[in-house]
């Protein structure tokens, strides 16, 4: 009796372990589309859709990521921002098509693209012992697709009045566990002023400093950085962020400030821990009408 007690509670841990290995698998694999809509009198255009991909991290959904991109074609956006992390700079990269360069490229070939710089790409870019050429040939390859990262400067899209910000943040803003708080100037310097009677797009990776930025007034932001906080826990939202902050103030989603609005993606990919729970990976899509 005893030894079928026994083997009655080791077959329940094996399912119970094996529903656990199945659910954090099916979790942290794939991704969804999420939108966001907005109204915003200053539009020149009557509406403006574009798609928000962040944290890539050099990850490949199916073939050469081509699960994302015919996502996108479904939306028929207008535009694709990238707010930073498309590479991975703890691991050696593979410079194939089916990576964040070349599905890079590929977008470009379809739609207007908007890349803004994360932490990785900047890492790559300050260590060049440890990662030599990579940030040369980055910028190589997307010179060959006709765009470049956004180092702190605007481009225009004039049909719809909007000005597109890409800002660079330097490492000491990034910091694990404890950020520097930028200045209160740090935008209107790095940038220069915003024109408030435009729509601006503020790509910032890191939402960290979202209460900063909402004092150079941005429509929007667009960041990413925490990837949710890996493990999401109702109510409580995201644990963990990839930087080891227990409980990010900034985790996903939307959030607003005097008049400022960030969107905050969960991310597409994963780098160090791959697993996300109720926290699925995303490509966000953005509708701005006019009214
Ligand atoms: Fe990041």
């Amino acid at each position: 009796m005893a030894s079928e007690q026994m083997i009655a509670i080791i077959a329940a841990i094996v399912i119970a372990v094996t529903l656990l290995v199945l659910f954090v698998y099916k979790e942290s694999t794939g991704f969804r589309v999420v939108h966001y809509s907005f109204v915003n009198e200053k539009l020149k255009s009557d509406s403006y859709r574009f798609a928000l991909i962040s944290d890539l991290h050099d990850c490949v959904y199916g073939e050469d990521n081509m699960p994302v991109m015919d996502a996108i074609e479904k939306e028929e956006v207008d535009a694709v921002f990238l707010a930073g992390d498309m590479v991975t700079s703890y691991m050696e990269p593979k410079y194939h098509d089916g990576n964040a360069i070349g599905f890079v490229k590929k977008l470009a070939e379809k739609y207007p693209v908007f890349y803004g710089i994360g932490n990785h790409e900047d890492k790559i870019r300050q260590n060049q012992d440890d990662f030599p050429g990579m940030y040369e040939h980055l910028t190589e390859e997307l010179a060959k697709a006709g765009l470049h990262i956004l180092s702190d400067e605007k481009v225009s899209i004039e049909e719809a009045g909007i000005d597109v910000y890409g800002l660079d943040m330097e490492h000491k803003y990034y910091r694990k566990l404890m950020t520097n708080r930028i200045p209160e100037d740090y935008l209107e310097k790095k940038l220069g002023s915003n024109d408030e009677s435009r729509v601006s797009v503020l790509i910032a990776h890191n939402p960290e400093h979202f209460d900063r930025y909402v004092l150079w007034k941005p429509d929007y932001v667009l960041s990413g950085h925490v990837h949710g906080g890996i493990i999401n826990i109702p109510p409580l939202g995201g644990l963990i962020s990839p930087q080891l902050k227990l409980f990010p103030k900034y985790d996903a989603g939307v959030f607003t400030k005097d008049g400022s609005t960030m969107i905050l993606s969960r991310g597409l990919g994963s780098h160090t821990i791959p697993i996300r729970i109720f926290n699925k990976a995303e490509v966000i899509v953005v509708d701005i009408t006019r009214s």
